[in-house]
């Protein structure tokens, strides 16, 4: 998979993609991920490349013409299975949205700032638009960081164990379930009794129950939720 982020602050986003288990992805050439920096397709030599907004409000508005020029090249130099743009006023990121997105080969993600971007950006180049959660964040970088941490780990091969990526929260619209590890008793807190009964049938069913309980309790919307994806 290659990912083109565009963004107005590159260094603030490149770090996630320096560590761990993304780094190796990258380093196993599973993912390439491209920085694009938005000032280098200012309109002057001074990188212009907000103005105020139309109708007068606070806040300055990403322009059209340097995300333009910017998607433009790299659209001269491949076809995107998707060109997403991260901003609040979205559907809220979910576990089916990164399922989908990791299968996809070239994707662009389109990171805000200020004020967001002219709304004709939206309406000409982007194909999917993503929220991480109803708050507001100072820009997309980090939103975008963790768009692509969700996929990339799902990509087949980047983690270890294949199977983990599946009993992971939210795979089935439920919580995980409780884990432990040694030791089996500790401050007299004791790890349950089926986990080393060696009995795995016995123990799915358990990890199952857990998980309805715990999801009951915590996110009650996920049981009734038929996901809507996009
Ligand atoms: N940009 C600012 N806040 C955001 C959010 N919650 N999700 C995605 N992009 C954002």
């Amino acid at each position: 998979m290659r990912i083109d982020i565009i963004t107005v602050s590159p260094e603030l986003i490149k770090s996630p993609f320096e560590h761990s288990i993304i780094k190796r992805s990258i380093d196993k050439k599973l993912v390439e991920v491209h920085f694009h920096d938005l000032r280098e397709f200012a309109l002057n030599k001074y990188g212009k490349i907000d103005d105020y907004q139309f109708g007068g409000g606070a806040g300055m508005v990403l322009m059209i013409e340097p995300i333009d020029k910017c998607m433009s090249k790299l659209f001269s130099q491949r076809k995107y299975d998707e060109v997403i743009y991260m901003t609040p006023d979205a559907k809220t990121l979910n576990q089916q949205t990164a399922n989908k997105l990791s299968s996809a080969k070239n994707i662009i993600i389109l990171t805000g700032h200020y004020k967001g971007v002219d709304q004709r950006v939206r309406d000409k180049f982007i194909t999917k638009e993503v929220s991480i959660g109803d708050y507001v964040l100072s820009g997309g970088e980090l939103a975008a960081a963790v768009l692509c941490d969700a996929i990339i780990r799902l990509i087949p091969g980047v983690l270890g164990d294949e199977t983990s990526a599946l009993t992971d929260s939210f795979q089935d619209n439920l919580l995980a379930p409780p884990v432990y590890t040694r030791p089996a008793k500790y401050d007299n807190m004791k790890v349950p009794d089926i986990l080393l009964s060696g009995n795995f049938p016995k123990i799915d069913q358990w990890r199952h129950d857990e998980a309805v309980k715990r999801t009951k309790s915590i996110r009650p919307d996920l049981l009734s939720n038929d996901e809507d994806e996009d």
